[in-house]
């Protein structure tokens, strides 16, 4: 498995890939944008931070910029302007796009067609927000995406307080899940934790051939990050305090895999536009558009519409 840096802090991106020469990658959302930009930050700034880290990740270590319009035109707009300003730099950027962006509050399937125009251009794309096999699934086979993101922690985050179970961000989750009071484990969607997520993910794009390329992400501790490696990601993306341990004493942990059937109904596709928005829902990435929307800089929205002055 390979390790990104999820993070948009030029200063530890800069020291982890002077320390660490295995790390293959870095992803950034307007959330982390919005941290690492605090509050002096034009756009010019901004542009100038974010051509230092595509060229310290250099070439071959993809560097995932995501979006900030919700529907399908904003999307392929701001995706080619994003490409085309910074590609030449190292020839590494993926335009992270949500998988449903709920234009205006509605779950769409504008972040699907999106990618789709995307892939036939050229334009590699991170599914981002992933929080269910379909999703990940429609998103390889549909929009033919390089990556898709499932977002582990926040999966156990959701599993936690569907149950009320009280935690911290960095709490680990077991993979094979929790007991609930009926005797079953806590699940959604069939699923019991974010590394079963991965798990079924992973073995369903490896059953079907899929070329697109599973990266876990919301990664919250070493051990998950250990969990998704064995689960078959091909990448897991790591913020700083996880990736410090992780790269440091990560490998000592005993690695349980869920061994559950995938539900057989995965195995089926609508076909192509007829895919029913509904299918694509989900509240966890109802909530993830919530947050990275009120999280968008104007100085990073302006750089994603193309408007550098
Ligand atoms: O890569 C996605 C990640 O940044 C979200 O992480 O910890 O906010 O769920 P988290």
């Amino acid at each position: 498995m390979k390790v990104y840096l999820d993070t948009a802090d030029l200063g530890f991106i800069e020291y982890a890939f002077d320390k660490h020469p295995d790390v293959a990658g870095v992803t950034t959302n307007p959330s982390l944008i919005k941290k690492a930009a605090g509050k002096d930050f034009s756009v010019k700034k901004l542009d100038s931070y974010i051509t230092q880290i595509l060229e310290i990740a250099g070439e071959g270590n993809p560097v995932s910029l995501e979006v900030t319009a919700r529907d399908k035109d904003g999307i392929v707009r701001q995706a080619n302007n994003l490409f085309n300003k910074y590609n030449d730099i190292a020839g590494n950027v993926v335009i992270k796009v949500p998988v449903n962006p709920y234009t205006n509050g509605k779950s769409s399937l504008d972040g699907l067609l999106a990618a789709k125009e995307l892939h036939e251009v050229g334009i590699p794309v991170n599914m981002t927000l992933i929080f269910t096999v379909y999703q990940a699934l429609v998103s390889a086979e549909f929009a033919e995406v390089a990556m898709v993101s499932p977002f582990a922690g926040r999966i156990d985050d959701y599993l936690r307080q569907k149950e009320g179970i009280e935690f911290q961000k960095s709490d680990y989750y077991p993979a094979n899940g929790v007991l609930g009071p009926n005797g079953y484990p806590i699940s959604d969607n069939g699923i019991v934790s974010g590394v079963h997520l991965v798990y079924d993910i992973a073995r369903i794009f490896k059953k079907k051939g899929l070329p697109t390329k599973v990266l876990a992400a919301s990664i919250r501790n070493p051990r998950q990050a250990l969990e998704v490696a064995a689960a078959g990601a091909d990448i897991a993306t790591l913020p700083p305090s996880v990736f410090e341990e992780y790269s440091t004493k990560g490998k000592a942990v005993v690695i349980e895999i869920p061994t559950q059937e995938i539900d057989q109904r995965f195995y089926t596709l609508p076909t192509n536009r007829n895919i029913p928005t509904n299918y694509i829902a989900h509240p966890k990435t109802e909530e993830g558009i919530e947050k990275f929307t009120k999280d968008i800089i104007p100085e990073w929205e302006a750089i994603c519409n193309g408007e550098l002055n």
